[in-house]
């Protein structure tokens, strides 16, 4: 699914917040329960240490902190927030959090729906609730990208317990006029044949319900992951789709001022940066002290970039999402924000 600039209004993004957990595992602690070392997962992942929510932490929680920092950097009143969309595959509740996080953040008038798309979330829920913005629906949204993997992981899996953590990110955007409009362009895709390689699928236990009749119980494995694969599909995908996108909007790799990549491996965001001769220094990247986030790397990233003063108001970013569905999205952006 491709989209343009080609909309009846723009959208901008003028507020960015985040949250993570209080409670720090580093790879040295992790090494007293699995058979692995910080050398091993540093040098593989660049993961140092991840944060897990703990007895007194929730990701609702987290969520609210984070929209409540993105809305104070929008300078928005909570009654003028009119939808909150919150990517998670992880939620406190089945039925969703975001009316949950609407109620404690007081937004009355703002709808409130979850949308899930696992480490392609935040993306897709950021040009999700652009679309309502770019056709003039409403004004003022919140994009929020949480998730709290550590609850669905198999702790004695050196193979996959290193590389996640959990942690809440959010975006406000704004409507604005078409020639002001930030999200550039965007492209988004999903190949269910490939779901394997990473799912938390559910477990196929049944119960007698009454006479013959049988139902499933409401339960979960932990997170299967083919790792090696999921690899390859990123550092193949990513970069085509990311070309496809930057040519469409003929934007050169040159031109970008950030990179920010889902942030699940460093040698992942590496791979993809020297396809396109991207510096380093142009590539965002915080895997060191919160690992894999989910839903929650990108716009936990791009606030830590805002508020540290890397990206500047007129940034032009390149973002790309992928992982679990499979999916994987690329949006091309300039952050408008009021810092
Ligand atoms: N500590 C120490 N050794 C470990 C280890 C750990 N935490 N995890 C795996 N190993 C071992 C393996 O058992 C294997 O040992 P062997 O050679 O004796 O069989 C060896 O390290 C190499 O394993 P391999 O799977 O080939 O490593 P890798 O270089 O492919 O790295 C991942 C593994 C998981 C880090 C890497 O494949 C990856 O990052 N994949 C993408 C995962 C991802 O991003 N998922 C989320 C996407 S949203």
């Amino acid at each position: 699914m491709t989209g343009n600039s080609k909309t009846l209004f723009g959208v901008s993004l003028v507020g960015s917040g985040s949250a993570t957990p209080a409670q720090r595992i580093t790879n040295d602690q992790l090494a007293a329960r699995v058979d692995t070392n910080d050398e091993w997962v540093k040098t593989r992942t660049g993961i140092k240490e991840r944060r897990i929510i703990g007895e007194g932490d929730s990701l609702s929680k987290l969520c609210v902190e984070a929209a409540k920092a993105a809305m104070e950097m929008a300078g928005w009143g909570i009654d003028t927030v009119d939808m909150i969309v919150v990517a998670t595959s992880t939620p406190d509740d089945l039925f969703g959090i975001a009316p949950k996080i609407q109620s404690q953040l007081g937004a009355r008038n703002a709808v409130a729906f979850d949308l899930t798309a696992a480490c392609s979330g935040f993306l897709f829920a950021l040009v999700t609730g652009a679309q309502y913005l770019q056709n003039g629906t409403f004004r003022r949204a919140i994009v929020i990208g949480a998730d709290q993997l550590s609850s669905w992981m198999d702790w004695d899996d050196r193979s996959s317990c290193v590389l996640f953590g959990d942690g809440a990110g959010a975006v406000a955007i704004e409507l604005t006029s078409n020639d002001q409009n930030a999200l550039i362009g965007f492209k988004m895709k999903s190949d269910g044949s490939r779901g394997e390689c990473l799912s938390v699928p559910q477990k196929k236990e049944f119960v007698n319900l009454v006479g013959s009749f049988k139902n499933q119980i409401g339960r979960f494995s932990n997170i299967q992951m083919n790792g090696q694969e999921v690899y390859k599909f990123a550092v193949r995908e990513v970069p085509l789709l990311l070309k496809d996108v930057l040519g469409k909007h003929g934007i050169t790799a040159e031109s970008l001022d950030w990179l920010l990549l889902h942030q699940a491996n460093q040698r992942i965001l590496n791979a993809v940066a020297d396809r396109f001769s991207i510096p380093e220094s142009k590539v965002l990247s915080n895997l060191k002290n919160y690992g894999n986030t989910s839903a929650g790397t990108i716009p936990i990233m791009l606030d830590e970039a805002v508020r540290d003063g890397r990206i500047q108001p007129g940034d032009l970013i390149a973002s790309s999402g992928f992982g679990a569905g499979l999916s994987w999205g690329v949006a091309l952006f300039r952050w408008h924000g009021k810092t």
